[in-house]
């Protein structure tokens, strides 16, 4: 089936009506088997919660979409949130208003951001394993709490920084330079360091959308060969590598490195659908550099929180970082959403407005 006829199997089911007479919520039918389909989710309705003594209630605005959602909905993910049954609500950060208080520490109007799951209301104790944050008051949309200044920015940011320790004029390679995570690494590290990077991503568009957004040059992975493309246009090796893909890309990059570089295992989404796991055998190569290779998790770095969001919308604020949310209009539309990010349909972060709110709204 081609990504097109495969998406538009999700009109069906992501074409009902949501009203306010109820709590709407995507639960899982089925454990998804590769790419989500349209039969691993069902759509349920049941009355608004109300709060209890120290609860919220939250109206959910905006809902932001991620890989590692597959994850939650096949009960493997290793994020620390409880491992979801079929039949459970499925999880997802967004941003919401505190509609009804009975909780000391926050107020009525208050607007917020954290974990929502995939759902219209939610009564919610604001508990730690929640991570709600309030949303900055700095005239920027709230629809960004939902992935550029929300876990998305912090993915990118720590990945980058407090990982790749980028230096001006770093020779860097990124992969997946077109989504979330990606889109955001390559505007700080060519406007905020002055990084020399070579994007790689799919398709002539992503690759002109790209090199608009900080690359140097691009690599169309669907079209060219990445190995031939390296030698051409990291001729002398690479500083720094970026990597939200995994896979053959990763295996080309070790065996191109300079001296100290660095490699920043952000993610590696071209792995993740396939039914046999990808050995890497070249990783040997990082000796011969005196290179390291280095993980991380986004909610290793939640201390820092404060410090980046406020870093990230200074960049906004002064044009050095754009932010690109790619929002599909709608609750219903959700499952196929999250397909977009199998199929390399977004551009940016993917998010959803879960009631038609404008992108622009404050
Ligand atoms: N370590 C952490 O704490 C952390 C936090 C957040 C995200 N992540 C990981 O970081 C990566 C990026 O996340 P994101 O939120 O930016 O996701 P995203 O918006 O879906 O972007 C991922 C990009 O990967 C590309 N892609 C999809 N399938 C691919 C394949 N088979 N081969 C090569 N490229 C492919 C897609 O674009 P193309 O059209 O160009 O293929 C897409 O733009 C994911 O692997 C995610 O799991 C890790």
């Amino acid at each position: 089936m081609t990504p097109g006829a495969a998406l538009a199997a999700f009109d069906g089911i992501c074409a009902g009506e949501i009203d306010e007479e109820a709590n709407w919520q995507w639960r899982i039918a089925r454990r998804p088997q590769g790419i989500v389909r349209p039969e691993d989710f069902t759509l349920h309705s049941e009355p608004i919660p109300q709060p209890a003594e120290g609860e919220v209630l939250l109206r959910t605005h905006y809902l932001g979409l991620a890989p590692v959602m597959r994850f939650y909905m096949q009960g493997t993910a290793s994020t620390g949130y409880a491992q979801l049954g079929v039949g459970d609500v499925i999880h997802g950060r967004g941003v919401a208003q505190v509609v009804k208080s009975r909780h000391p520490d926050w107020r009525e109007s208050e607007m917020v951001q954290g974990q929502l799951g995939w759902q219209t209301w939610k009564a919610s104790r604001m508990t730690p394993q929640e991570k709600f944050f309030r949303m900055p008051k700095n005239g920027l949309p709230a629809a960004l709490g939902a992935g550029v200044l929300g876990m998305t920015g912090l993915s990118a940011h720590a990945g980058l920084f407090a990982c790749g320790n980028p230096k001006p004029e770093d020779r860097m390679v990124l992969s997946g330079a077109a989504g979330g995570v990606g889109s955001m690494v390559s505007q700080m590290a060519a406007k905020v360091v002055g990084c020399d990077v070579v994007g790689i991503a799919g398709g002539p568009e992503k690759c002109d959308f790209i090199q608009r957004h900080g690359c140097a040059a691009a690599i169309d992975y669907k079209s060219e060969d990445i190995a031939a493309r390296l030698d051409d246009l990291r001729a002398d090796g690479i500083d720094l590598y970026f990597d939200n893909v995994g896979g053959e890309t990763l295996s080309a990059v070790l065996d191109r490195l300079r001296l100290h570089a660095r490699i920043v295992l952000c993610g590696s989404i071209s792995e993740y659908t396939r039914s046999e796991p990808f050995g890497l055998t070249n990783y040997t190569r990082l000796r011969a550099s005196d290179a390291r290779m280095q993980g991380f998790f986004v909610y290793n770095h939640l201390d820092r929180w404060d410090v980046v969001m406020e870093e990230l919308a200074s960049w906004i604020a002064d044009g050095r970082l754009k932010p690109v949310q790619d929002i599909e209009k709608g609750f219903a539309a959700m499952p196929r959403a999250l397909a977009n990010l199998y199929y390399g349909a977004n551009v940016g972060v993917q998010c959803c407005s879960v009631r038609g709110e404008p992108e622009e709204w404050l």
